[in-house]
């Protein structure tokens, strides 16, 4: 088994805690694909040459296609991306900066999003005409979006509009963590998108043209956001999305009617868990220590970290901690394994001492890029996504309006 940096397994020196350390805290290795135990069942498919090349092999390929490429290509990397495809990474960032990037970078004629699904389609509807979009692999989605398949969201809106008798006092905002054609309805509907670091801000945009927000697909980050703006939690209603249409998903008139935020009951499994158990623990061992997590974790520890933010705030937060600070991390190992990397004078561990990677993210294998830039350089765009003509300028509208916001 060997990696880029020709790393082996080894003690971890940045996990102190025994019970806390988990066995991805090292961070991901790369092994062939053939060696990883998923490959053969839902991996899309891919050239057999590339299945039992090792990282050393892979990082040499994707460099010399990356040379070749020169300034054709830009290579987008999400903080959650395993250290051998974000050595790659010409922009590495949380959602909101990589979108950013994406609209406002017309330079580099293929843009190669190192991400999910959901991120690599926001990217193809905020770029230039003349750019391409290509996601590694196409099995790289995300299952939080997964949980808002748009005809249930569709489905519930005339469920609300029955309800209420007009939708015109409801405004829609789809986390970005979503199918381009829910960012296309809310574009349509006088919605918008929002990031987990913009979501105070579009939910204030919200109040100020609507009356109640229908917020989907993360119950997580609404909840938390209309907390922080002062929404009582029983203003804020979970709709279950599982029972058939015609239930109101599960609430009665009385509680629609109190509701300012209708939640979608979404959640991104690794985020949700996260518990007050692992926090309590923590500050067993560490009495000082500080604890930030990411705004998908309940309510309850996000309630009670001492921070909570994006990815990118949760970066920041780390390097700007004072040298000697004990920090717990409740995010996704791979960001959490490079903060403790990057910041050899702090203690950084993830709180989860069980902690998986993020499935989807983790899709992104070095032989998937390798694969995807040398089809570049042979003149093949393999992977590209684009969002169709007729959603596109619907989700562009809900993705600029959330871009505007200052
Ligand atoms: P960020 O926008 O904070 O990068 O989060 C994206 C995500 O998918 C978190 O799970
Ligand atoms: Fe989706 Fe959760 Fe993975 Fe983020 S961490 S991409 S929300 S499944």
């Amino acid at each position: 088994m060997t990696t880029s940096t020709a790393k082996q397994p080894k003690p971890n020196p940045y996990y102190p805690i025994g019970q806390l350390q988990c066995e991805t805290d090292t961070g991901l290795l790369t092994v062939p694909l053939t060696q990883e135990v998923a490959f053969r069942s839902w991996q899309q498919a891919i050239p057999e040459e590339y299945w039992g090349l090792d990282a050393d092999e892979l990082t040499r390929r994707i460099r010399t296609a990356r040379a070749t490429l020169a300034e054709n290509v830009v290579v987008l990397g999400h903080h959650y991306q395993r250290e051998d495809i974000i050595q790659f990474a010409d922009e590495r960032g949380d959602s909101f900066a990589l979108a950013q990037y994406a609209a406002s970078h017309p330079e580099s004629r293929y843009i190669v999003f190192c991400g999910v699904h959901f991120m690599a389609e926001a990217a193809d509807i905020l770029c230039a005409p003349h750019q391409q979009v290509v996601l590694p692999n196409m099995e790289a989605g995300c299952s939080m979006a997964d949980m808002a398949a748009p005809p249930d969201v569709y489905s519930a809106w005339r469920e609300l509009e029955d309800s209420f008798g007009s939708t015109d006092d409801i405004i829609p905002v789809t986390y970005m963590n979503s199918a381009a054609s829910l960012k296309a309805f809310c574009g349509k509907y006088g919605g918008v998108v929002c990031t987990s670091s913009n979501a105070t801000k579009v939910l204030e945009w919200a109040f100020e043209r609507g009356k109640r927000v229908f917020f989907f697909p993360d119950q997580h980050l609404g909840r938390n956001t209309g907390a922080k703006m002062g929404i009582p939690l029983d203003e804020m209603v979970l709709w279950n999305w599982r029972l058939p249409a015609g239930n109101l998903g599960g609430r009665d008139g009385d509680e629609l009617a109190r509701a300012r935020i209708i939640l979608w009951q979404g959640h991104c499994s690794v985020h949700q868990r996260f518990s007050l158990t692992q926090i309590e623990q923590a500050r067993e061992r560490y009495p000082d220590v500080k604890i930030v997590v990411h705004p998908e974790c309940r309510h309850e520890v996000v309630q009670e970290a001492d921070a909570n933010g994006s990815t990118a705030y949760i970066a920041k937060y780390v390097a700007e901690a004072p040298a000697g600070s004990v920090i717990g991390v409740g995010t996704e190992i791979n960001l959490v394994s490079r903060l403790a990397k990057e910041n050899p004078d702090k203690t950084v561990f993830c709180l989860d001492p069980v902690v998986c990677p993020c499935s989807t993210m983790y899709r992104v294998h070095p032989a998937y890029l390798a694969w995807v830039m040398e089809s570049l350089v042979a003149g093949t765009v393999v992977n590209r996504i684009q969002v169709p003509a007729e959603e596109k300028a619907h989700a562009r509208l809900a993705l600029e309006r959330m871009l505007a916001l200052k």
